[in-house]
């Protein structure tokens, strides 16, 4: 198995990281538009094997593409970060050049590869990934809802005193401020509702934090988080590497799914190794899918903005 990871800033090269302890591939490239950055970070990482105890290859590639070839999953990290204050979406500009030209050049050398897109505005790029490579569309996968899933665990776990790996809980829609629904009536802890245990007011705190979960780390370490964005793209990696069939939030092309249509979206997916092999539905109530329908409206303008760059 090969995957390649483009872009080896703090999310590029944290996903990298998570790739290689789990050892999900054989061979792991690394690569930056940014002269030696990706083979500085891959030697670096590659210094840890002996200490973590993995033998995963890891090289690294100043914009060679040739060294991606024959990959089997590539995970795009590339493009600008936000900046505290700055929305997703304001990254559009310069980021779907960037995104644009890597999705070519991947596809010259590894036409058979699964695309994450975890570049943001996400939903977008997704999108444009879409559209710029003409692949199938369960190719594709959108990370968004996976990271804001975690983030919305995290959120229940503090107010339920519980463990965050106890809780079921997913985030529809965008992967924005605005846009993202975290599915509060539907979260369970241990099969058992977790609104059973939340005030009205816990509830929309939960709700409120998790939509500006990225903002809040932004504002605190004054660029994008990496951790938890790194470790979700990985997750999504090992999903189709090892051909799990678990569910995940994601950002993919819907066809009718959900009401909508020519729009790449966050809804629960099944990961296998086909890419998103299934949506399922989750069978929103009124006010979900009115919710759904409104981030739906503010993802299309955004993808619009794409005809005029
Ligand atoms: C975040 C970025 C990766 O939510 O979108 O942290």
């Amino acid at each position: 198995m090969k995957v390649t990871v483009v872009g080896a800033g703090a999310v590029g090269a944290t996903c990298a990281d998570n790739i290689a302890r789990k050892e999900l591939c054989n061979e792991l490239v690394l690569l930056d538009i940014k002269e030696g950055i990706a083979e500085g970070k891959a030697q670096d990482m590659m210094q840890t094997a002996t200490l973590l105890g993995f033998d995963t290859k890891i090289t690294g590639s100043t914009n060679d593409y040739t060294k991606t070839a024959n990959s089997d999953v590539v995970v795009i990290t590339s493009g600008l970060p936000r900046k505290p204050g700055m929305t997703r979406e304001e990254l559009i500009g310069v980021n779907a050049g960037i995104v644009k030209g890597v999705c070519e050049n991947i596809l010259k050398h590894s036409p058979n590869a699964i695309i994450i897109v975890i570049s943001n505005p996400m939903d977008t790029m997704t999108y444009l990934a879409l559209q710029s490579t003409g692949l199938p569309k369960n190719r594709i996968i959108g990370m968004g809802g996976t990271l804001d899933s975690s983030r919305f665990k995290y959120q229940l776990s503090q107010h339920l005193g519980c463990s965050p790996s106890d809780l079921n809980a997913v985030v529809v829609g965008g992967h924005g401020d605005t846009t993202m629904i975290p599915l509060i009536r539907l979260a369970t802890w241990n099969s058992t509702p977790v609104t059973n245990f939340l005030s009205a007011e816990q509830q929309e705190k939960i709700v409120k934090d998790t939509m500006v979960g990225g903002a809040t780390l932004t504002a605190l370490i004054g660029t994008s988080a990496w951790y938890a964005p790194g470790a979700a793209g990985a997750a999504l990696v090992e999903a189709i590497i090892r051909d799990e069939k678990k569910l995940f939030t994601c950002c993919v092309a819907l066809d009718g799914e959900y009401g909508q249509k020519d729009i790449c979206l966050g809804v629960p997916v099944i990961i296998g190794k086909n890419g998103w092999e299934k949506i399922i539905d989750f069978k929103l109530n009124e006010s979900e899918q009115a919710a759904f329908n409104k981030s739906a409206e503010a993802v299309r303008s955004m993808n619009d903005v794409l005809k005029t760059l």
